[in-house]
């Protein structure tokens, strides 16, 4: 994509924020009681959303985040994520769980940005190699 102003970023941000939100809603979390939302952008410009699924065996549960980007795999094959917005209704947001930020490893590049928030706004934004330094990624198998 063209590189974009600050005014652009923060609606391509509000974006991701609004459809985490609706995605949140279809969260299936009967066991947590806790809804969390999360949409990703691509370096295509494509955007995928995701809720948690959560199950009955509880380690068969899947986060917002996963969903998110395996949604996008599935409708595009290999992906680079941009951006990537994770949303909760807690006070303090949510940053996403180790296996997320592995599955994150396999499809970030060096400017892939997460944000993580409430309902109502962004909270805390990191660069990836902040929330996983030394990742194993798929430069490793090389
Ligand atoms: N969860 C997410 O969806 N994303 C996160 O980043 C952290 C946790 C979900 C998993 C489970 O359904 C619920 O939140 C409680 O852990």
């Amino acid at each position: 994509m063209k590189i974009k102003t600050k005014a652009q970023q923060k609606d391509l941000t509000h974006e991701l924020h609004i459809k985490a939100r609706e995605a949140r809603e279809n969260a299936h979390a009967p066991y947590s009681k806790r809804l969390v939302g999360a949409a990703i952008r691509t370096s295509t410009g494509d955007v995928f959303s995701g809720c948690n699924v959560e199950n009955a065996s509880y380690g068969g549960t899947v986060c917002a985040e996963r969903v998110a980007i395996w949604k996008a795999v599935s409708e595009l094959g290999s992906i680079e994520i941009s951006e990537l917005v994770v949303i909760t209704d807690a006070k303090e947001a949510w940053p996403p769980c180790g296996f997320c930020r592995q599955v994150l490893a396999e499809f970030a590049n060096a400017k892939t940005i997460i944000h993580t928030g409430d309902l109502k706004k962004i909270q805390k934004t990191f660069s990836f190699k902040e929330l996983l330094p030394e990742s194993f990624n798929p430069s490793h198998l090389k």
